[in-house]
């Protein structure tokens, strides 16, 4: 499967948001699978984290993010579970769930009803490996500086928002995957 064939049937080609979406989700990619290749204990999938990482955020452009080129309708937080059902559409059940399982450090059910996240009433955690590899390598790259990827510092700073389990869940990934 080619991602990019994909991307194309949402985001026409040269216009700012694919390029914003395409950037990005390189850069997640390249990140993600040069931690995989660090780790061939872990067994992990290479071409699909390849395909996933960069259908990661396809759901992007259903939400109202002008600042990075989306006009949707949703807030942005909704990306992860929009991208999904896109992909779902596609056929592509196990890259659906890398999309709606990849905000913050995830989304636990309790945290989402607590909050009244505007999100499906479920568990949107990673799960697998793959999941969580992808999920990772995302918080170092913003859409917004699309050139710099963050420090770790940084991303744990970030994460802090989200409250200590998410700041503890990225330090255990830090652990297991660099
Ligand atoms: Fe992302």
């Amino acid at each position: 499967m080619n991602p990019y064939e994909i991307i194309e049937k949402y985001y026409i080609p040269g216009s700012d948001l694919y390029n914003i979406l395409v950037k990005h989700s390189e850069a997640v990619r390249d990140k993600a699978l040069a931690l995989a290749r660090r780790h061939p204990e872990l067994g992990l999938d290479l071409e699909f984290i390849a395909e996933a990482a960069m259908l990661h955020d396809i759901g992007i452009l259903e939400t109202d993010a002008p600042g990075i080129k989306c006009f949707g309708t949703h807030r942005y937080i909704e990306h992860g579970y929009l991208g999904a059902e896109m992909m779902r559409r596609e056929g592509l059940h196990r890259h659906a769930l890398v999309c709606e399982r990849h905000t913050g450090t995830g989304l636990r059910l309790a945290d989402i009803i607590a909050r009244d996240l505007p999100v499906p009433h479920r568990e949107l955690s990673p799960v697998t490996l793959e999941e969580q590899l992808i999920c990772y390598a995302d918080k170092f790259f913003s859409k917004t500086r699309l050139d710099t990827e963050d420090s770790y510092e940084r991303v744990e700073k970030k994460m802090q928002k989200w409250g200590e389990e998410s700041v503890k869940q990225l330090r255990h990934w830090r652990e297991k995957f660099e």
